[in-house]
């Protein structure tokens, strides 16, 4: 219950004039302005995050959500006050959406601890939006609660269904391979985002959804309607009255987000085949609440754990045929004896039982059981070796099972400008056993970590039916894409990770059953080669955001959050290890 001496709603953190009961009577004086009675300025304070904005179709139904969330919010005797932050879509974020995820989970917290508000709203959906949102709301610690906006609904091209971006990244391979001709890709451009609202795949933006709800953070069933149902709407409505109930029970995200909930999700991720990003995501998220993640216990985690949804990319179906199928719960029934039933989550009950309040499942083909998985072990695999001290990620679910143990050549671009000068150069030395390297691509290098991972296949080797090949990066890759593709690589080349070493022609080992990936020099040949390239230092130039984002981003393994929004300590570490 809240403290009745606690100021709340409008008397929160007033503004300093040096007299309280004046900066309380101004606040009113100016938000009369906009016809609010006193009786509405007396109840509690919904804070709504509208993160609509013209430059992200994924949150294209916003204006409708936070009417919802309104709604709510006045039916349980509260008063909503919508707000705008950052928005940040993928395709609309120079350089990349993943340089402007800290700034925008920075003007979260500010706003949030800026304005006075009782509760929060947050109001997410595009890949980044999301965990910014939960790392913000956690520093700020008022109760808060995720929406997400939903996925778009799947188009059509000449009969096949098609949705983004699984199916971007093929037909744009096909294009590249000269399979298809303008007109086709022209018109398949027409049809991949068939509605607003974010992917409509296993990408970055459901796997965070996903994740939201697995920690507890989000309304059960609240992860899988699409952007334009009336489900949506009506988790946007009860999202809101939840609020109003959260600032009863005082719930705010430590007592939700914590090793339990966190160790939940990791298993969540796991089972959905969720992208790659989430973990960094989830680094982040959890390093604000002073909890580390192992990499060596999640790899540990991965293999007893199995992929049950059958979603693009690792799949075949769609976000709305996951929704039909029942959404995450289908899922958590599942994995019901590998979660911590006891996790609390934004109703005040617990995980266990808001998996008991669903009721029983029904046949459906989209969701598979422990029995008769997809994959057999969790999509995300854990490596490490002389040229990834600090672990790099493979998303082997959505790899070629026949490049799993390959030794090839290395093809190495020195950067991403590089690349787009040779890849498709006709005098390019490359075969399809080769393994392509790009360095300069992690959260300093690029900067900001961009989804470049997905190294496109040389059009001579497109032209020739080559349809996936080893890549390897420090960069990402979208949750979108498949192929066999190594990322994370840590720590990255900018600031003298071993990767940087790797020249074209030597040798480089992958073995994903080993969980190694090596290139085949001796350590006195690295050691020489370290001692004539030094990393480049940051240009005394930099100026405003970008110099703040180079000296205090961190590496892929703590999140790439600043080092200055973590926790101050590391008090605990997940998942548990089982001995
Ligand atoms: Fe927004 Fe994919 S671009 S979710």
């Amino acid at each position: 219950m809240t403290d009745s001496n606690e100021p709340k709603g409008l008397k929160k953190g007033l503004t300093n004039y040096g007299d309280i009961d004046f900066s309380l009577f101004l606040r009113k004086a100016f938000i009369k302005g906009a016809g609010y009675t006193d009786d509405a300025l007396s109840r509690h304070v919904v804070g709504i995050i509208n993160t609509g904005s013209d430059f992200n179709p994924c949150h294209g139904n916003a204006p409708q959500l936070v009417e919802a969330v309104k709604r709510g919010v006045m039916l349980s005797g509260g008063i909503p006050f919508e707000f705008p932050t950052i928005s940040v879509h993928e395709s609309f974020a120079h350089p990349t959406s993943m340089y402007l995820r800290n700034l925008m989970a920075i003007d979260t917290e500010e706003m949030i601890r800026a304005q006075p508000m009782d509760a929060v709203v947050l109001i997410g959906g595009c890949d980044k939006t999301v965990p910014a949102q939960l790392m913000g709301a956690i520093s700020a610690g008022i109760p808060a609660i995720q929406l997400v906006t939903g996925s778009m609904l799947t188009g059509s091209n000449r009969g096949e269904r098609v949705g983004a971006c699984t199916d971007c990244r093929r037909f744009w391979a096909s294009f590249r391979g000269e399979e298809i001709d303008a007109q086709e890709i022209a018109a398949v451009n027409n049809q991949l985002v068939a509605s607003v609202g974010t992917c409509s795949v296993m990408g970055t933006a459901s796997t965070m959804a996903c994740i939201a709800e697995a920690l507890g953070i989000m309304l059960p069933g609240g992860a899988s309607p699409p952007a334009v149902t009336a489900d949506r709407i009506r988790i946007a409505e009860r999202t809101g009255a939840q609020a109003i109930a959260m600032i009863e029970q005082r719930l705010t995200p430590d007592r939700i987000l914590t090793a339990k909930s966190v160790e939940n999700a990791l298993r969540v991720l796991l089972a959905i085949g969720g992208s790659t990003n989430a973990i960094i995501h989830l680094t982040a998220i959890a390093g604000r609440m002073g909890i580390a993640i192992d990499l060596a216990q999640f790899d540990r985690m991965s293999e007893e754990t199995p992929v049950l949804v059958n979603l693009k990319p690792s799949g075949d179906h769609y976000m709305e045929d996951f929704h039909r199928a029942g959404g995450l719960v289908t899922v958590l029934r599942e994995l019901r004896t590998m979660l911590h039933l006891d996790a609390l989550t934004v109703t005040g009950r617990t995980l266990g039982e808001e998996i008991d309040a669903a009721g029983p499942g029904f046949p459906q083909e989209v969701v598979r059981g422990v029995d008769n998985p997809v994959y057999a072990h969790g999509g995300i695999a854990v490596l490490r070796g002389n040229i990834a001290p600090g672990g790099a990620i493979i998303k082997r679910s959505a790899a070629s099972l026949a490049l799993m143990e390959h030794e090839g050549r290395a093809v190495v671009f020195e950067d991403m400008a590089d690349l787009a000068a040779r890849i498709d150069d006709e005098a390019l030395e490359v075969a399809a056993d080769d393994v392509l390297v790009l360095k300069q691509l992690g959260p300093v290098g690029a900067p900001g970590m961009p989804e470049a991972g997905y190294i496109p296949i040389p059009k001579k080797l497109g032209r020739i039916g080559v349809k996936d090949m080893v890549r390897i990066s420090d960069g990402r890759i979208s949750g979108t894409a498949g192929g066999t593709v190594i990322v994370h690589v840590t720590p990255e080349t900018a600031i003298g990770g071993p990767l940087r070493l790797v020249r074209t022609g030597d040798r480089i080992r992958l073995s994903v059953a080993a969980r190694t990936l090596s290139v085949l020099l001796s350590d006195d040949e690295l050691a020489a080669r370290a001692a004539e390239t030094k990393p480049a230092a940051p240009s005394p130039q930099e100026r405003g955001y970008r110099k703040l984002f180079l000296r205090s981003v961190t590496q892929a393994d703590q999140g790439c959050d600043f080092d200055f929004l973590r926790a101050v300590s590391i008090t605990d570490t997940v998942p548990k290890s089982r001995s």
